[in-house]
């Protein structure tokens, strides 16, 4: 069991931060790292050919350990759009066929899926949260209409492991045999649990593994990773760029075009991949939640919230069944009647911060919150309950 981290990051000591999901805070050694590598760029005769490469490599390394992969299945996107739109680049379904979503899941998965369908004539399929008498309910009536969506003619699954919004888990395993038994592809977005939820592409086998690197991998804004199995091996990237290329580290040798790229999943990186100021502090970030493991931040974030969900539920608020959503990231949905305007105005008063989504709050708790923020937090729902 890891012990609070407050100290390791600089959070305002009058700020109560449950909002990881937002984007988490940057800590001090991923901090004092990039000012390090910024200052790098007074001197560029200190930055050599192998700096390019090195830090990169350390990242794949280290990102592949945390969800159980090799490190040359890694690619460097700056986002999670870039990801997917390069699976999408390598996914060719044809009319007739159809790609499952689903409801309200995050746009950078959806949009480029919505384009795919309409030049490929496939059927966007949205497999809806369905309308249920309990939270738990939901979440299985959800998991089976994604399994039932899920057919002869479908080429394409682009799920999240956890809802965005609220945290309803997915179950992956299952999702994994349906999809094999008709052939489909599996992407998966996982930025709002890879870093804090226990996850093996080994076990899950997705055949592409989406995430940003600025939520739950504590790394800076515009680096994401991306995990890309087998049916990738031998894809295009959306942009051909000169570092990708098989021989790149001969600088000399540049304009000897080369039609290869360099093995593994390193030719989808995005150009400039090599980024002397974020990619060390990328690597910083990993290292740390490595260090932490997933498994440890899930438990800590559900001994922390855990004593105080009967008060929760007490004043009214529907939380889901624990089995049923992340640990690390939850809604608390308000009963009806109730003004998300009071609730709103009870968590500022408080300086709580979470995310307000439609009637649910979405709270992510992370290891550098203490009892301190969770009280706060509950006291801001009750307090706005009875008002
Ligand atoms: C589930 C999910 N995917 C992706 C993103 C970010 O996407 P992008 O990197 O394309 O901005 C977010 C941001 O909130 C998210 O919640």
């Amino acid at each position: 069991m890891i012990s609070c981290q407050k100290s390791a990051f600089s959070l305002d000591p009058q700020v109560h931060y449950l909002n990881c999901a937002y984007m988490s805070p940057l800590s001090k050694r991923v901090e004092e790292t990039g000012i390090t590598a910024l200052r790098g760029k007074r001197s560029p005769a200190t930055i050599t050919p192998d700096d390019f490469f090195d830090v990169p490599e350390r990242v794949r390394e280290t990102f592949a350990g945390l969800v159980g992969g090799n490190a040359k299945d890694v690619a460097l996107f700056p986002s999670v759009s870039y990801g997917i739109a390069t699976a999408a680049r390598n996914l060719h379904p044809v009319t007739g066929q159809n790609i499952v979503v689903l409801h309200e899941q995050f746009p950078s998965n959806v949009y480029t899926w919505m384009r795919l369908a309409e030049e490929s004539g496939a059927d966007l399929r949205t497999v809806y949260r369905p309308a249920a008498d309990t939270l738990s309910d939901v979440h299985e009536a959800w998991n089976e209409a994604i399994l039932s969506a899920i057919d002869v003619g479908t080429a394409i699954v682009a799920v999240p492991i956890v809802h965005w919004a609220d945290g309803t888990l997915f179950d992956m395993a299952a999702i994994r045999r349906r999809c094999d038994r008709f052939g489909a592809a599996l992407i998966v977005d996982g930025t709002q649990s890879i870093g804090a939820l226990p996850f093996s592409v080994a076990s899950a086998r997705p055949d592409a593994l989406i995430t940003a690197g600025y939520k739950w991998l504590f790394g800076p804004y515009s680096c994401a990773l991306g995990w890309m199995g087998p049916r990738f091996a031998e894809g295009v990237p959306i942009e051909e760029n000169w570092i990708n290329r098989k021989g790149s580290e001969q600088f000399a040798g540049l304009v000897d075009y080369e039609s290869d790229y360099q093995p593994g999943a390193c030719r989808y990186d995005v150009g400039e991949k090599s980024n002397f100021i974020l990619m060390p502090m990328l690597l910083a970030a990993l290292e740390q939640v490595s260090e932490w493991t997933p498994a440890a931040i899930q438990e800590y974030t559900r001994q922390l919230v855990e004593p105080f969900e009967e008060r929760i539920l007490d004043a009214g608020y529907h939380l889901a069944p624990a089995h049923t959503r992340g640990a690390h990231l939850f809604g608390v949905r308000l009963p009806g009647g109730q003004s998300v305007k009071a609730v709103r105005r009870a968590l500022s008063e408080r300086n709580v911060s979470v995310s307000v989504r439609g009637n649910a709050i979405r709270i992510a708790p992370h290891v550098y919150n203490d009892e301190t923020d969770v009280r706060a937090l509950v006291d801001a729902l009750e307090s706005a309950a009875v008002s």
